[in-house]
């Protein structure tokens, strides 16, 4: 071991929102939500103060890619630690502490990379900008990583923006705190931090925030406010669910019920699925031609009467079809209605047995095929959602439809096409939504624009 002075000491000076996180001992920690707020720092200073701390605990630090976690952990941290504390395994991207403490550095880009967490055993785990990875991957792979014969502490520490493919699964667990019967609330905690919060950079560089400031508004609330519910690279970003509206209906899409008038017509919409979630989404439209989502019927599996987000009930046909005809023969909004519309036209693909297609019209669902041009289905969907003059946008949707509300807000542009949906995300609703935008639903004609005999005589009662 190479011999220290004291100005070899790592000395951290954590801020006091860092300092909250640091002495934390849930099992689960996150800690941040806006940029710039200490996060990369907060890593290095707890996995270096627990790696001298307790000699011999392991510890992973992940990033989505390897240049990343180089860039943001491996650098710095040979830095405070390389000789003095810690020797540096560069093909291994280990830094194998004096101590017998390990601080591992990885990352996870894409499936094949769960073999790098099969088998290892680690005390903490952190995965910087975690919502940058796939929910699967948080959810699967970390979990059982977190072991070992000792008594260190464990943790799985999250350090993350709003935005990303795992956006929902971290504001499931530490925003919104909504918890599946295995999850012990107890066991998470969220620690929000703001660039404000991260008194070093203040003062460096107090014109920071006014940079933030610049930001065009839905990505300065997600990046200074830290605000989860809207991010940069979400595809419905005009989508607004603003409870203060839903009885008024003005610059909301989202509304209180209402009793539909027996002349408005009623639609349906069929995306189908067996693994992931199917959707059925019934609409109607008024006099003035908007579109309102009235119902959903969501296949996804439930638990504590919650969706379990893109997660398939495995329905075999018949059951799916006998049970959405049951709705349309008993749900007060859909009885005695004559009800079309379109379905993804894979329904009618064969694969050996009836297609899916087949077994719905024998339970007299006649649907018509889906446009197959997705990108001029999400130009009618986005279309709809833009207010006119007086706030009311061409499309609405009743609160009651708690999936749709639930995805379409989270899904995200296609990196590999800037005008496409991200097909990775949970976008059977929105696919279901974007085949009705298609079918140019027809507005009902008011009754008073309806011809009537001029003397009102009708004898043959044809208009009454
Ligand atoms: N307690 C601290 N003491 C000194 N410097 C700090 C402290 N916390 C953060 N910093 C410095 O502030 C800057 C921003 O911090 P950091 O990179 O950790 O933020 P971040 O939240 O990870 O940002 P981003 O959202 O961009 O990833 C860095 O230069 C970091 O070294
Ligand atoms: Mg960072």
């Amino acid at each position: 071991m190479p011999t220290r002075t004291p100005q070899h000491e790592v000395v951290f000076t954590p801020n006091p929102r860092q300092w909250k996180a640091m002495c934390a001992k849930q099992k689960y920690i996150c800690y941040g939500g806006a940029r710039g707020g200490g996060k990369s720092y907060y890593i290095r200073e707890k996995a270096v103060t627990m790696a001298l701390k307790y000699p011999g605990i392991k510890i992973c630090i992940v990033r989505r890619t390897h240049g990343e976690v180089e860039k943001n952990h491996v650098n710095p941290l040979r830095a405070i630690l390389c000789p003095w504390h810690a020797k540096y395994n560069a093909s291994k991207y280990q830094f194998i502490f004096h101590n017998g403490s390990l601080i591992q550095c990885d990352y996870f880009n894409q499936d094949k990379d769960a073999s790098h967490y099969q088998g290892m055993e680690y005390d903490i785990i952190f995965i910087d900008e975690a919502t940058n990875l796939k929910e699967e991957w948080l959810s699967q792979y970390f979990e059982p990583c977190l072991r070992g014969v000792n008594n260190f502490p464990k943790h799985i520490i999250y350090t993350c923006n709003p935005g990303g493919p795992a956006h929902q699964y971290i504001k499931r667990l530490f925003v919104d705190r909504r918890f599946l019967p295995d999850e012990d609330p107890d066991d998470y905690v969220f620690f929000p931090a703001k660039a404000t919060d991260n008194l070093a950079l203040m003062q460096a560089q107090p014109d920071y925030i006014k940079q933030l400031n610049k930001l065009p508004p839905k990505l300065r609330s997600a990046w200074r406010d830290g605000d989860w519910n809207v991010f940069i690279g979400q595809y419905f970003e005009d989508f607004v669910d603003a409870p203060a509206h839903y009885n008024d209906r003005r610059l909301t899409h989202v509304i209180d019920p209402f009793l539909i008038p027996k002349d408005w017509p009623v639609y349906h919409s069929f995306d189908w699925g067996y693994r992931k979630p199917f959707s059925m989404g019934w609409y109607t439209m008024d006099y003035d031609g908007r579109m309102y989502r009235i119902l959903e019927y969501y296949g996804c599996e439930k638990q504590n009467g919650m969706s379990v987000p893109d997660t398939g009930l495995k329905w075999d046909k018949t059951k799916v079809f006998r049970k959405l005809r049951e709705i349309e023969d008993h749900h007060p909004l859909l009885r005695g209605r004559k009800i079309i519309g379109p379905a993804d036209s894979a329904i009618w693909n064969k694969d050996g047995g009836p297609s899916v297609g087949e077994t719905a019209e024998e339970y007299g669902f006649y649907f018509d095929y889906s446009d197959k041009d997705r990108l001029e289905g999400w130009q009618q969907c986005h279309a709809r959602l833009a207010f006119d003059e007086d706030g009311y946008p061409s499309f609405q949707v009743f609160n009651t439809c708690q999936d749709f509300i639930r995805t379409i807000p989270l899904l995200q542009y296609d990196d590999h096409d800037q005008e496409d949906l991200d097909s990775l995300g949970e976008d059977h609703i929105a696919d279901e939504w974007r085949y009705m935008c298609q079918y140019r639903p027809m507005k009902p004609i008011k009754p008073e624009e309806i011809y009537t005999p001029i003397y009102g005589s009708d004898p043959l009662n044809q208009f009454a």
